[in-house]
């Protein structure tokens, strides 16, 4: 698989629909290191069959390894969202795909901190669920100031919330570790919130556009039917998939510096609040998208499953 950049990128996710979008393209814009599940969509048992599954079906099961991280948010109880993503994470993912065993157990956060010492460079993440493994690798001193060159999340929201009206579910979900994550990791971070993601909609004639693009392209549309069906709806917002161009393409948004901080409990729990003067650190906050652009490089690096992937259960 072609990749077009030479970046060296590790996934963090909760796959979920539009994880499994994200690593497609992920796939084949980067040079993927390493996949990484936390509990969020859906238990952390399935986020990570379902990465596996993924793998399998890109032919990337045993080029890219795959680490399980937290079962359960740091003080809070798991909180997952089946009606969204279906019992599986991933329902009308073509049967068959199961990986055949489970992944070493070594834990995502030592995974990276082993990638870490070895590497000559610090590592580049795109986190796109809970914050949980990444706060865990932070806050054990696996992973120091030093040793994240890009941080890039989809979570949050300056512009109100999907799981309540303050809260991104990402955020909500674990937001003692998305609020350790950004005021206390020293990690330069980059942050695509519901503000421009829920821009990102995919509808009928993508559906359509994907079951052309090989064995990957079809199981993503049969995964995106299925999500359409389940809410009545005739397009899905693909949060997820704006977070890997905001690391592969910058340019495609307009960013603005911010401070932030994320409320821990109560009725506003899960909540972005930006803080007036530099108190806390300041992250980069995406404010606008260009959308039409951002859909060009998306099926830009979709066209590259058409003729790969791995149609072989
Ligand atoms: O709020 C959207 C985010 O929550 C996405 O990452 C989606 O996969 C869910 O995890
Ligand atoms: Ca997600």
């Amino acid at each position: 698989m072609q990749t077009q950049s030479n970046l060296e990128v590790y996934l963090d996710m909760d796959p979920g629909v539009d994880d499994a979008v994200a690593l497609a393209v992920a796939a084949v814009r980067f040079h993927l290191r390493g996949v990484t599940t936390v509990a969020g969509n859906v238990t952390l048992d399935r986020t990570t069959a379902n990465a596996g599954r993924l793998l399998r079906r890109m032919g990337l099961y045993d080029a890219v390894p795959l680490r399980a991280g937290s079962a359960a948010p740091l003080f809070h109880p798991l909180i997952t969202a089946p009606s969204v993503h279906g019992e599986s994470g991933l329902d009308g993912f073509p049967e068959g795909f199961d990986p055949p065993d489970p992944p070493p157990s070594e834990t995502a956060w030592r995974f990276w901190e082993g990638r870490w010492r070895q590497a000559s460079s610090p590592l580049r993440v795109v986190a796109t669920g809970p914050l949980t493994n990444l706060a865990r690798a932070g806050m054990g001193g696996l992973l120091p100031a030093e040793a994240v060159a890009q941080l890039v999340w989809m979570g949050g929201s300056l512009s109100g919330g999907n799981i309540t009206p303050y809260a991104e579910f990402n955020a909500y979900v674990d937001p003692v570790a998305a609020d350790w994550v950004v005021t206390a990791s020293g990690w330069p971070m980059r942050i695509v919130g519901l503000d421009v993601t829920r821009k990102a909609r995919f509808g009928a004639a993508a559906i359509s556009r994907l079951k052309r693009l090989g064995p990957v392209g079809e199981a993503l549309a049969q995964v995106l039917q299925a999500y359409c069906r389940r809410l009545g709806r005739p397009w899905a917002v693909l949060h997820d998939v704006v977070a890997v161009a905001a690391l592969d393409a910058p340019w495609l948004f307009r960013w603005q510096r911010r401070a932030v901080t994320v409320v821990h409990d109560g009725r506003e729990r899960g909540a972005v609040l930006a803080v007036p003067g530099v108190v806390g650190r300041p992250v980069w906050w995406a404010v606008d998208l260009d959308l039409p652009n951002f859909y060009t490089w998306f099926w830009a690096g979709m066209e590259q499953w058409r003729g790969s992937g791995d149609a072989r259960a």
